[in-house]
């Protein structure tokens, strides 16, 4: 058997293209020179920064003229089957044996994630021991060639600022995370490749709640705000503001009720201003939050004044979202728009199957995870249905930056004051 893998491997040549490309970027993946109607595993491994390894792979055979192409051709098992080009990235998972609850999360974007892309004889499960007939390394990068990282201590905040290559200016997104803190690049380092100016701002954990134990307040968003708006590099009266999860409501209560911050474009994920979170939180944190975010509502039925946004709103939500009542909130959202008169300013992207973390395209799918290393929170969220969410959902907030944000019909309209 040895012998006879080592002879096909000789013959065997598998390649990825383009090897090196951003993460929401297709690559095609391709084995030519096997023996027609060989079957074979092509699995991808990653190992992450914070030790751990994940893989994907598919069963395929190969044709008459000893071909797999893995964007035309079905996979009939692995961790994904069908027609599935990029199936070798967003089904990865942990390996067997791997710590539970894990959620795949680059932290230093200045470095790729690397996949190691092999193929092995046969339709395999179980990669230990195995023989590889032939491997390549796909590179994925958040930053794309000139994209400029530059870490921001000015006026306490903590926060680094991604800059597109070119002379500029550029409009900028202010970029903020949900409720597990720490400065967070990967998207901003991602939207920066797609030519936005993007702040991404730690806002839970930051130096100065270190320092002193206070949560930031309102100023500090607005701090983040003219940082941006000031820098030479971007375009001060286009800027849009990126919210995720916890940080929707911030999102929305600046865009709403800030006198400095007169955002252009807004776009989140998964909101949930009614803040069924504090239910869930101790009677002192909810002070601490109560601050931070929007005005509790004290009555139930009391809603926060979204009648008032003046700024187009991107708003996407996880039907299965099983950590916040995103699709309920985003329902009220709709209809308190649309009697206040500002609804043509919503645009509504509902994915059935999709769970909260809507992350970037290919991006591997965590069901459930371990949240601040305590406790562990389940997203939601079908795999497949959840991995074609990210890539469309991606597209559209791209699409919808674009729009608002470059075109020359907006560039000449006045931001209108709210
Ligand atoms: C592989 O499939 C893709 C998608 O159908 C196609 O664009 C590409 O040309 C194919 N490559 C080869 C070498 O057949």
């Amino acid at each position: 058997v040895w012998r006879c893998q080592t002879i096909i491997g000789l013959f065997f040549s598998l390649s990825v293209q383009p090897s090196r490309a951003l993460v929401d970027e297709k690559f095609i993946v391709l084995v030519q020179n096997a023996p027609p109607g060989f079957q074979m595993t092509i699995h991808s491994l990653h190992h992450s920064e914070d030790g751990h390894s994940w893989e994907a792979f598919g069963h395929y055979t190969a044709d008459a003229t000893g071909t797999v192409n893995v964007s035309q051709d079905h996979s009939v098992g692995g961790t994904y089957s069908g027609v599935e080009p990029m199936g070798l990235l967003w089904s990865l998972r942990p390996v067997p044996g791997s710590k539970s609850w894990l959620r795949f999360r680059k932290m230093n974007v200045e470095t790729p994630m690397e996949v190691a892309i092999s193929v092995y004889q046969g339709h395999q499960t179980v990669f230990v021991d195995q023989v590889q007939l032939t491997s390549v390394v796909a590179e994925r990068w958040y930053m794309a060639p000139g994209v400029r990282r530059i870490p921001v201590t000015e006026s306490d905040l903590t926060a680094t600022l991604f800059l597109p290559p070119g002379p500029g200016p550029f409009p900028g997104v202010l970029d903020l995370w949900g409720g597990a803190g720490q400065l967070v690049e990967y998207r901003s380092a991602l939207l920066a490749s797609h030519g936005f100016a993007s702040l991404a701002l730690d806002y839970l954990t930051p130096k100065i709640t270190l320092k002193t134990g206070k949560m930031v307040k309102d100023d500090y968003f607005e701090t983040a705000y003219k940082f941006l708006q000031q820098h030479p590099k971007v375009s001060g009266c286009r800027i849009a503001m990126m919210g995720l999860s916890y940080s929707t409501s911030i999102t929305l209560k600046m865009a709403i009720y800030s006198e400095v911050m007169k955002v252009r474009r807004i776009c989140f994920r998964n909101t949930d201003y009614k803040f069924y979170l504090l239910a869930r939180f101790t009677e002192e944190k909810q002070a601490i939050y109560r601050d931070l975010l929007l005005p509790v509502p004290t009555d139930p039925g009391m809603k926060l004044d979204v009648g008032r946004l003046q700024c187009p709103l991107l708003l996407i939500v996880g039907e299965d979202d099983q950590n916040w009542a995103a699709p309920e909130s985003a329902q009220d959202i709709k209809e308190m728009m649309e009697q206040a008169g500002n609804s043509h300013l919503l645009t509504l992207l509902s994915y059935p199957n999709t769970g909260h973390l809507i992350e970037p395209p290919y991006s591997p799918h965590a069901r459930a995870s371990r949240f601040k290393s305590v406790v562990v929170v389940l997203w939601g969220g079908d795999t497949v249905a959840h991995s074609r969410a990210q890539e469309d959902a991606w597209r559209k907030t791209l699409a919808f930056l674009r729009e608002n944000l470059y075109s020359r019909k907006n560039s000449i309209a006045p931001v209108r004051e709210i």
